[in-house]
C-alpha cells in the first residue's frame, strides 16, 4: 500500500506499508512527526488519530467498537474521516490511501 500523510506542519509523505502493517506502524518506523502512538496498537490512547481522504474511506474495513470508542477522545475534533491509524493495515486489495494528520495528538 502506498500510503501518503498530509500535514498542516509539513511536506506530504508517502511511505510504501507492506501487507499487514499498519499506518501507524510505518509512520512511526519512518519517525513521522504527527503520530504518535502512545499505546502502541491497542486502541488505547487515541494519539495515532488521521483523517482519510475521502476517496479512500470506502476501502477500508469498518471499525471496532472499540476504535469507535476512542476516536471520541481525540485531541482535535472527530469528523466523519476520523479513523485510529493503528487500525488501517496495509493489505493487497488498497493500493494507495490518503490520510491528513492533525493538527495535534495530545
Ligand atoms: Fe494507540 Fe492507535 S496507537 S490507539
Amino acid at each position: 500500500t502506498k500510503a501518503t500523510f498530509r500535514s498542516p506542519k509539513a511536506d506530504d509523505v508517502t511511505l510504501v506499508v507492506e501487507p499487514g502493517v499498519s499506518l501507524m506502524q510505518a509512520a512511526v518506523r519512518a519517525g513521522l512527526d504527527g503520530i504518535v502512538a502512545d499505546c502502541g496498537g491497542q486502541r488505547q490512547c487515541a494519539t495515532c488519530h488521521v483523517y482519510v481522504d475521502e476517496a479512500f474511506t470506502g476501502l477500508l474495513p469498518p471499525m471496532s467498537e472499540d476504535e469507535d470508542d476512542m476516536l471520541e477522545i481525540t485531541a482535535t475534533e472527530r469528523t466523519g474521516r476520523s479513523r485510529l491509524s493503528c487500525q488501517l493495515v496495509a493489505s493487497e486489495d488498497i493500493e494507495e490511501i490518503v490520510v491528513d494528520l492533525p493538527e495535534r495528538q495530545r
